[in-house]
């Protein structure tokens, strides 16, 4: 990678889009590009964690993508459920741990009550029993809106019975309290909004769009992103 290493963000997050339209043009059924999404993220995933990104955010299901046929949406939770449970399954086999050295805590953002049960139960587990990884963060986003992100953490501070609050009361109260906000956030498939991702957290992000579509994103088109971020003089209000 041809980028100044130094410079990388620490938090990256992606809203992987575009996987119905791959499918589409290729005249296959729109879960082909889910399919091949779900590939392609475990190749992100291991791309970033060996070039030392720490916290990496996806976009897998968004409150607002209950509107999707019935068969679309289990097969995302099939694929979500296919996902963990490999994770558990690298982690219950110590061995394979060792070599892998892998080290991933898996996090998720979003409200779970509304999951399969079963998925809940797997996630539970694997959150456990990684919560001690530090090496890098997989930041999952299940059932997930930045709306709701706010709603969630506001009802809990009225829970705590706060009477004031100030924004980092805010900032840890939401379903990222633990992790940094992030400093890049990466759209495929040319669509230039954040559609609900991450609102709070994403302040003073730098955005990034491109036209590839998700199934199609290599490491390639990251080491790009990650090449235009290092060049961007981030102020955050500052004058320089
Ligand atoms: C957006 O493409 C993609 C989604 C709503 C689902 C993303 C899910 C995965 C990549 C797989 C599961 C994730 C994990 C963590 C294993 P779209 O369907 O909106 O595409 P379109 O805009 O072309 O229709």
């Amino acid at each position: 990678m041809k980028v100044d290493k130094n410079r990388l963000p620490i938090h990256i997050g992606f809203i992987m889009d575009g996987n119905g339209r791959w499918a589409t043009k290729r005249g296959m059924p729109r879960k082909f590009g889910h399919k091949r999404g779900a590939d392609v993220l475990e190749k992100i995933v291991d791309y970033c964690f060996n070039i030392g990104i720490k916290y990496v955010s996806v976009f897998a299901f968004s409150t607002e993508n209950w509107k999707r046929p019935k068969e679309e949406v289990d097969y995302i939770f099939n694929l979500l459920r296919d996902y963990i449970r490999k994770q558990n399954e690298k982690n219950t086999n110590q061995r394979q741990k060792e070599i892998e050295q892998k080290n991933i805590q898996i996090h998720t953002m979003g409200d779970l009550t509304k999951i399969p049960k079963d998925l809940y139960d797997e996630i539970l587990k694997i959150k456990t029993e990684t919560n001690d990884c530090d090496k890098f963060v997989l930041n999952i986003a299940m059932n997930y809106g930045g709306r709701d992100d706010i709603v969630y953490a506001v009802n809990k501070l009225l829970k705590a019975n706060k009477k004031e609050i100030n924004e980092r009361d805010i900032s840890s109260a939401l379903y990222t309290a633990d992790i940094p906000d992030p400093d890049f956030i990466i759209r495929t498939a040319g669509d230039v909004r954040l559609s609900n991702f991450m609102l709070y957290q994403s302040a003073y992000a730098e955005l990034y769009f491109t036209k590839t579509l998700w199934p199609d994103f290599k490491p390639k088109h990251l080491d790009k992103a990650l090449k235009n971020y290092t060049k961007r003089n981030r102020k955050f209000g500052n004058v320089n």
